[in-house]
């Protein structure tokens, strides 16, 4: 039995703050080989040979794009397919199939073996095996988890080899899963008696103006009588709360404290404030061990009427996000993450979900720091398969641990709101016979009670009937405006959100004369459509959609005339490698659906949501560019993404008359009944009630120009484009000023006239080159269908633009240097600390 008393003492003698870190990262001196070494799990095994990496590594992403990779044979059901059909580019078309081999040495001293040392991957892509000095420490098939070992009893003074060997399968992933050791390794050595990794949990079970409980679940291991310190750190960096108890601990103890924090600064979308607890454990006044658990002080609650964060009604304005970063690959790089994560924001964005995975940790701790709400999912796949070798093949006997690891690692994070147990589940078509639903939403429950559980369902009906929506807190649909208001008369006690909304495709500066809407709604079941963008580039205009899927104004429209419907994910916030739906024969890489492209570059998209979404901004954007000379003298729809209430257009001084936003949107597309989602694609309605159109107007090159107008007809605003001259000099645009060692910078490169006016046809070659304080790591253009090698310093420009990656290497200015035929761009602004 544990027996503690309790003595809140202040301890003003011992100094906290020299409490070694307890953890290293292990990201240098890494060897890799692609090659299926048998013997390279042992310890003097020869890898002089190999590659020199650091990690976070991504093997595949450096490689040539090639069409005959990862070629699935697949029926999508979800895109009416009703038999199997070849896929190709569904992965990447990257080469992440194989086996790969990853070897480093780290030194231990005689005194660490008195401890105990903990080797953890924050993921491995996939089917990690793991050795030390030879001898097999276990494994975890599951790429997206974090896991850890204890490497202890493997271990010896001096060196000591850590090898991995990861294998991808074929039809192993819907997307682009990455491969190889792309995520942070560390290691941490730890006292005999310490709290266990993962081992905190701190919830806020009450909040009022005046002050917080805090309360605090831990579990310790060790033997014999200690003293156990907790402090609390406020968002200011003042200790606030300090607490000291004798505890006798005799194995594995599960202690529980509570706190009180007057004046709580709770954590928000807009004050994202973090406190730190700081568990400590002493013998005889000597730090044993100390851990650090970030929390933020929040309410919580998932009403019939709509979701609450700190008692106020917040409708969700989220985003889908897949892990890779484009040209980048798979990697996870914080500064990546940030940079996404802020363009996010700008667009109104206050929620992501992980589809269909776990993230890295550090993307947990920037939306909490960030203040944004976040769904961590676990599975895209039960016992039932999507694809050949799919997680299913692992589910029977990872999937308990696989989601706890989930649990445990990342609830503490302000930030996540509901933990997804799973995406489009193939067992939603069976009605769920082995009740899997009902099996990991009580694992969930056991290990947090504070959340909801959630999954995202494609197949509305089967879910409800099954009864599957109704075993999760909060039931997510996928693809479904049209038939909300009838969930909620047939089940009218089901809480509800969107968990995928979208499937409009477009390329970033790509426009198709004529516009032509319902394209291929109408088609379902066919993959390419018409001519028209049987070149893989489809336009802005939100006009050609996937059979699932329709234009961003249904969604808005739905989610306004139903206002208890929790609020909406856009499938996906940025384009990412893999799906490049619906061209599937060989014609692009890389998805077309998000409003921003696999380089982080705007399409129109963007600018729709950012009026609809972003409280705080003002939006006056008009498309298309004027640089259409095959239209010369052709009438073209001219539409405007505004947050004023009227607009004028101008095209050379002329004007076009005023406009205003026609809403409320008749919803013509809501369905009479809850079996049938309302077919039709989108309609001008649907447009003119979330943008003015001009429908009707007369190209000619020049100016386009468009003047916002207040409510009492006063200007406000304005903006125009003009058609560019000849092209002049490439412009660069440095995403950052400053970065740290080892981080990567991005650099956006325009080519422009002598006026600075973007030219979005320029389609040439660029070649890239970087010194001094960092080295070319990637570059891309957001062109689903380049296939040139991403990661070789020479870039096409796709629509006048791309992107490029630098990571640093020592201190110092980065010079980047372009060239493309005669035209020149140089930037040498960013410096590394
Ligand atoms: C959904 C699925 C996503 C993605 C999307 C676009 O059905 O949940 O993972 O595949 O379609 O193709």
């Amino acid at each position: 039995m544990k027996k503690y008393a309790s003595i809140i003492i202040l301890i003003c003698t011992i100094n906290l703050l020299t409490a070694q870190s307890r953890t290293v990262e292990i990201l240098k001196d890494w060897k890799f080989s692609n090659y299926d070494y048998g013997a390279a799990f042992q310890e003097n095994f020869d890898d002089a040979e190999w590659e020199n990496v650091t990690v976070p590594h991504d093997w595949a992403v450096k490689e040539d794009f090639n069409f005959t990779h990862d070629i699935q044979l697949t029926m999508v059901i979800q895109d009416g397919e009703t038999k199997p059909k070849y896929r190709t580019g569904r992965t990447g078309a990257l080469p992440y199939v194989g086996i790969g081999w990853y070897r480093t040495k780290h030194t231990i001293s005689a005194a660490d073996l008195e401890e105990k040392v903990q080797l953890m991957f924050d993921g491995a892509m996939s089917n990690a095996k793991v050795y030390v000095n030879g001898t097999y420490v276990g494994e975890r098939p599951f790429g997206y988890i974090s896991f850890y070992f204890d490497i202890t009893k493997f271990l010896k003074p001096g060196d000591n080899t850590i090898a991995v060997r990861l294998e991808n399968f074929n039809s192993q992933s819907r997307w682009y899963p990455g491969a190889g050791l792309y995520r942070k390794v560390s290691i941490t050595k730890m006292n005999k008696t310490h709290i266990k990794t993962w081992g905190t949990f701190v919830s806020t079970p009450q909040i009022t103006k005046k002050h917080a409980l805090v309360h605090l679940d831990l579990e310790v291991l060790g033997e014999g009588d200690y003293t156990l310190l907790n402090e609390i750190i406020d968002p200011n960096g003042k200790q606030i709360t300090q607490s000291s108890k004798s505890i006798s601990l005799n194995g594995e103890e599960k202690l529980s404290e509570d706190f009180k924090v007057t004046k709580p600064q709770l954590w928000d979308i807009k004050t994202p404030h973090l406190y730190k607890l700081k568990t400590s454990i002493l013998k005889n006044g000597n730090l044993v061990d100390s851990y650090i658990t970030n929390f933020g002080i929040r309410s919580i609650r998932f009403e019939l009427d709509g979701f609450y964060l700190n008692d106020k009604k917040t409708r969700f304005k989220g985003v889908n996000m897949h892990h890779d970063f484009g040209p980048v690959g798979a990697a996870f790089h914080k500064e990546l993450f940030v940079r996404q994560m802020k363009k996010m924001k700008d667009m109104g964005v206050n929620a992501i979900r992980f589809s269909h995975n776990p993230p890295a940790p550090e993307a947990l701790d920037i939306c909490d720091e960030m203040g944004i709400l976040a769904i961590d999912e676990a599975f895209d796949e039960w016992q039932l398969g999507k694809v050949l070798n799919g997680y299913s093949k692992q589910f029977d006997l990872w999937a308990k641990k696989d989601l706890s690891d989930m649990i445990l690692r990342d609830r503490n994070h302000p930030s996540i709101i509901m933990w997804s147990i799973g995406n489009e589940i193939m067992e939603q078509y069976k009605h769920d016979p082995n009740n899997i639903t009902a099996y990991l939403n009580d694992i969930v429950k056991t290990l947090d009670s504070t959340r909801a559980t959630t999954a995202g369902f494609n197949s509305a009906n089967n879910a409800l009937e099954s009864g599957m929506a109704a075993t999760v807190d909060v039931a997510g649909f996928n693809y479904k405006p049209g038939i909300y208001h009838k969930i909620r008369e047939h089940y009218p006690n089901l809480k509800f959100y969107a968990s995928e909304t979208g499937g409009a495709l477009s390329t970033r500066n790509s426009y198709k004369f004529p516009v032509v809407f319902d394209t291929l709604q109408n088609k379902r079941g066919t993959s390419v459509n018409t001519e028209l963008y049987a070149d893989g580039q489809p336009g802005n205009y939100e006009n050609t959609n996937v059979p699932w899927g329709y234009a961003p104004y249904k969604e808005l429209a739905s989610q306004e005339y139903n206002d208890f419907v929790y609020g909406d994910f856009i499938w996906t916030g940025y384009d990412y490698l893999g799906e490049p739906s619906p061209y599937h024969t060989a014609k692009s890489r890389s998805s077309y659906f998000a409003p921003v492209d696999m380089v982080g570059l705007e399409k129109d998209k963007f600018y729709l949501y950012k009026s609809e979404w972003n409280e705080d901004a003002e939006v006056l954007h008009v498309f298309p560019h004027w640089s259409l000379p095959e239209m010369a003298g052709k009438e073209i729809p001219v539409v405007c993404y505004t947050t004023y209430d009227k607009a004028e257009l101008f095209v050379n001084g002329k004007s076009y008359g005023i406009k205003t936003k026609e809403k409320p949107l008749v919803p013509e597309f809501l369905a009479k009944d809850i079996k049938k989602e309302a077919s039709g694609g989108t309609t001008m309605a649907q447009l003119k009630a979330y943008a003015m159109v001009w429908e009707h107007v007369v190209y000619e090159p020049g100016e386009v120009k468009v003047v916002g107008y207040n409510k009492k007809g006063k200007k406000v605003a304005e903006t125009k484009r003009v058609t560019p001259g000849k092209p002049h000099h490439i412009h660069i645009k440095n995403e950052v000023q400053k970065i740290n060692d080892g981080e990567v910078a991005v650099y956006v490169v325009s080519v422009v006239d002598k006026d600075g006016n973007l030219n979005p046809h320029y389609n040439k070659t660029m070649s890239i080159e970087v010194s001094g304080a960092a080295q070319f790591l990637a570059s891309g253009n957001g062109d689903p269908t380049n296939v040139q090698n991403l990661s070789k310093p020479t870039r096409d420009f796709f629509n006048g633009q791309a992107v490029i990656y630098v990571q640093s290497k020592s201190k110092g200015a980065i010079l980047l240097k372009t060239v493309s035929g005669e035209l020149e761009g140089t930037n040498t602004a960013v410096i590394v600390n």
